[in-house]
């Protein structure tokens, strides 16, 4: 008569056991996301960049969601894949990321415009202070899933960072490259 947690399969993040919300993201949705555009739209529009699962759990002040990103490996260009990034609405909100597996980098940007790159790998924590922006990038060849708790009142603030983030991530010469932009 114990009552039964949702799960989290560490190894893959897959949520489970519980009532989940999903949200796909593709190629056709990230319009001027990537640096470059015309390269974006030599793609597939279908093909997903990344999944959302998350637990469908109360939005109230003082609540926490709890979700699940799936960000496929794949390249805009020589720009890797990434989320669409975001502030929350309610700026000083926070937010907790842990990797699950993959290799990539979490994008941090203040609300100033000062951008800092954390690594992410299975077991990496990422404290996420309020008023910072965040966006995943995939820079590996496996699926990058990060788990997440946030604020059921945060919401998001997509059109703050429009122009994009200050800094971006590219494949050169079979590297990995950050390289600073001036809009954003
Ligand atoms: C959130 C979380 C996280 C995020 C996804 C997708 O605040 O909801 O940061 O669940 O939404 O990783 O990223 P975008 O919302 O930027 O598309
Ligand atoms: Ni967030």
């Amino acid at each position: 008569s114990f009552i039964q947690p949702p799960q989290v399969a560490w190894a893959s993040g897959a949520l489970a056991d519980g009532p989940l919300l999903r949200k796909s993201t593709r190629i056709q949705d990230l319009t001027d996301v990537f640096a470059d555009e015309n390269a974006r739209q030599q793609l597939a529009g279908e093909q997903v960049v990344y999944d959302v699962e998350m637990l469908d759990t109360s939005p109230a002040e003082g609540e926490l969601y709890t979700g699940v990103t799936h960000l496929y490996p794949g390249r805009v260009g020589c720009e890797y894949f990434m989320t669409r990034g975001h502030f929350h609405a309610r700026r000083e909100q926070g937010e907790v990321y842990f990797g699950l597996r993959g290799t990539g980098l979490l994008l941090l940007q203040t609300e100033q415009g000062n951008a800092r790159l954390e690594k992410v790998f299975a077991g990496s924590v990422h404290i996420i202070p309020g008023f910072t922006a965040h966006r995943l990038i995939n820079t590996g060849e496996e699926v990058l899933s990060a788990l997440a708790v946030w604020p059921g009142i945060a919401g998001h603030d997509y059109a703050a960072l429009a122009r994009g983030f200050r800094i971006r991530v590219f494949e050169e010469n079979n590297r990995v490259q950050a390289k600073e932009v001036q809009n954003g």
